[in-house]
């Protein structure tokens, strides 16, 4: 490979010569180039789309759009969209969302939806006084913010709270305005990062125009939201009589099955290694959807981790409570999302999406994608409590196991029936296919 340069304006280059820059870093700079080529979309507006949402885009990268069928959701029933790499999210929740359709579904609610940013500022002029004079600078800063809120207000949404938080005792002079606010159907990031870099422009011109103050005892730092959205809260649950959960594991019967299952929950409660692959299952199904829709998947992954830790032990963020034969199993997560602005309108297959799901608000999709999070703990941890995840999971992995091996289409049939009734492994699966072509 030739040793790399640092290149200068390289942003600043039409794309075909990026990528002819890129293809001769390849031992056969034609055929990247040709890939690259290969997966330009066909459609020159679409084209123009993709390529304007990021930097230095030399192509498209595509991801499988599945759908998940049978959410039944608050009594509605949904198909719902997942873009994922993994291959067995989607058949585990299509086949947890089948089940629980049979019993009445999921049962979803959004308890909040406040967002928060904050203002870091250095603050060495008199505390108490501003403390004293909070009500005043709160009233300049939502005269000053009219015309940015003028727009959210309308669809909504706007500046809900104001706060001063006194943070000296962490750093020196530090300072926090907490802004809390409502962004309606949309995620609102940009609303809130404008919104607070006009709250710092304000307190600027507060304090300059005050006797009590002077312009240099401010110093803002970082005017930016927060995505940690502990008052952004979805909880979906399923729940059935315990005598209904025969099916769940075929061969095991159903008090031992959901013994076993609240036990696997606990320690996910517990232990931090576990919590974590635990929630990953979770963010299985809720980044899927997220992704399909458009959204900030790192956003809600962000929240979501940093709220399974608020208790100072990282836990898992779903629970099963069995009392009186009732079984319960539930989760309760931060959930940022937006069905306006961002991608979710620019994106061809992010609208589609939506369109799909018949044009959700973003708390009915805060639902939604709860609900997909939910349907991928629940098939993970009874897999995981009865079968083992490998079977489903190496099964699933046939397809690229074949694709791997350059398996023809005769021959992927001849192994996928052959594999029907046996454990999968890529050492099996390529013996499988050496014996195959040695019998002709
Ligand atoms: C794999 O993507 C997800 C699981 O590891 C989740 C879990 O262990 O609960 C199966």
């Amino acid at each position: 490979m030739p040793e790399q340069k640092i290149l200068k304006g390289f942003s600043r280059l039409p794309r075909q010569q990026k990528r002819l820059l890129v293809s001769a870093l390849f031992g056969d700079p034609d055929a990247a180039l040709k890939k690259f080529g290969s997966f330009d979309h066909p459609d020159a507006a679409v084209s123009a789309v993709l390529q304007g949402i990021s930097e230095n885009t030399l192509t498209n990268y595509p991801l499988p759009y599945s759908v998940a069928p049978n959410f039944l959701i608050n009594g509605k029933v949904y198909m719902l969209p997942m873009v994922t790499e993994e291959s067995s999210v989607v058949a585990a929740a299509s086949w947890a969302a089948g089940y629980w359709a049979g019993k009445g579904g999921f049962k979803a609610r959004v308890s909040e939806t406040k967002k928060n940013g904050q203002l870091h500022f250095l603050f060495t002029g008199n505390a108490a006084k501003l403390k004293a004079q909070l009500p005043q600078l709160e009233d300049y800063i939502r005269w000053h913010l009219r015309p940015v809120l003028a727009n959210m207000e309308k669809r909504g949404g706007g500046l809900s709270s104001l706060a001063l938080a006194d943070r000296t005792g962490v750093i020196d002079h530090y300072f926090q305005m907490q802004a809390g606010f409502h962004t309606a159907d949309a995620m609102g990031a940009n609303f809130i990062n404008s919104c607070l870099e006009e709250i710092s422009l304000a307190m600027q011109a507060y304090l300059e125009q005050s006797p009590d103050f002077r312009a240099q005892d401010f110093e803002p730092l970082m005017a930016i939201l927060s995505n940690y959205n502990e008052d952004c809260l979805v909880e979906v649950s399923a729940s059935c009589d315990i005598r209904e959960l025969e099916g769940a594991a075929p061969g095991m019967e159903v008090r031992e099955f959901a013994r076993r299952f609240a036990l696997a929950v606990k320690i996910a409660e517990t232990d931090v290694h576990r919590a974590t692959t635990h929630n990953k299952g979770i963010m299985n199904g809720v980044d899927a959807v997220v992704l399909a829709t458009g959204n900030d998947f790192r956003a809600i992954e962000a929240a979501a981790h940093a709220y399974a830790a608020r208790s100072g032990q990282y836990r898992s963020l779903s629970r099963v409570s069995i009392h009186s034969d009732r079984f319960e199993f539930s989760l309760l997560m931060p959930m940022s999302l937006g069905t306006v602005g961002g991608l979710t309108g620019i994106h061809p297959l992010a609208a589609a999406s939506l369109e799909m799901l018949g044009h959700p608000g973003a708390r009915q999709l805060m639902m939604i994608a709860a609900s997909a999070g939910l349907a991928n703990n629940f098939a993970a941890l009874r897999s995981l409590t009865t079968t083992g995840i490998q079977t489903g999971h190496m099964r699933m992995h046939l397809s690229n196991i074949l694709m791997q091996l350059g398996a023809g289409p005769d021959e992927s049939e001849q192994i996928r029936q052959h594999f029907a009734d046996k454990k999968v492994s890529h050492q099996a699966v390529a013996d499988c296919l050496k014996k195959l072509r040695e019998t002709g």
